[in-house]
């Protein structure tokens, strides 16, 4: 059974579809990529199965489960986590507090907050904020204030990650660092899906990949037939080709 299933998923906002019709699968433990120019309903997407959204027409469906239409906050104890693709850390909270957070949320029964503490020193750690967990967030580098909203998602425990735009902003070494982390966070078993306009990065971690334009589903297929996808050239790669990224 799919960790994730959406079927004919669908999102007006007044006239304008931003999400159209979609179909989807995502099997446990794997990471798929979702792309598109911008515009193209990826985000709204993430909100939908976030639930900060409901589709209509549309169901989702977590393990088999129906979640259309559930409050965000129990889609979140039902282990689905995200970041976004601003930032949105708590700016004047200390690091390792924006993690304490998360731990707090996601803390299972007869957990203390001394345990609370000491697991979000350790995520700290795992996305390599150690040296930095007594520092405001507002006063991190980008690359670091996505780590930590990695750090506080993950603190909820979820199985499933959705990662908007992590590497957008990031200098070359930090796209390669944030790739790493990906790809340690899949190792732990969570399944991810990650939308990203950094192709490397989504060639290099995923194993399929979702194309979205106008908010319909174009393509879906390993990286390999994406990239060499007539259709996702002229609608998407082609277009980036000449923007130089
Ligand atoms: N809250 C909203 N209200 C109205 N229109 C929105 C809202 N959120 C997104 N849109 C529109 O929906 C479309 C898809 O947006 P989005 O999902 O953010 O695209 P992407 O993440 O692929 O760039 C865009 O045309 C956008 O302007
Ligand atoms: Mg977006």
């Amino acid at each position: 059974m799919p960790i994730l299933e959406g079927k004919g998923v669908t999102k007006y906002f007044g006239g304008l579809v931003a999400v159209s019709n979609v179909d989807f699968k995502v099997e446990q433990g794997e990471a798929l990529g979702l792309i598109g120019p911008n515009g193209a309903g990826k985000t709204t997407l993430f909100n939908l199965i976030s639930a900060a959204l409901v589709p209509k027409p549309g169901t989702i469906r977590f393990k088999g489960e129906n979640i259309t239409g559930l409050k965000p906050y129990k889609i979140c104890r039902m282990v689905v986590a995200r970041t976004f693709q601003l930032v949105k850390v708590f700016a004047d909270m200390p690091a390792l507090s924006n993690v304490i957070l998360g731990s707090y949320f996601g803390m299972s029964p007869g957990m203390s907050s001394k345990d609370a503490v000491r697991e979000a020193t350790e995520l700290l750690e795992f996305v390599g904020l150690s040296a930095v967990k007594g520092t405001p967030a507002k006063d991190l580098t980008l690359a670091n204030q996505k780590r930590l909203e990695v750090a506080r998602a993950l603190a909820t425990n979820p199985e499933l990650l959705l990662l908007d735009e992590m590497m957008a902003g990031l200098n070359p070494t930090e796209v390669g660092q944030a790739m790493e982390l990906v790809t340690r966070i899949r190792d732990k078993g969570i399944t991810i899906i990650m939308i990203e306009h950094v192709m490397k990065a989504i060639m290099n971690v995923c194993e399929r990949i979702i194309v979205l334009h106008h908010g319909a589903k174009i393509a879906e297929g390993t990286p390999q037939e994406i990239v060499t996808s007539k259709k996702v050239i002229e609608v998407y790669l082609g277009e980036k080709a000449h923007a130089g990224s």
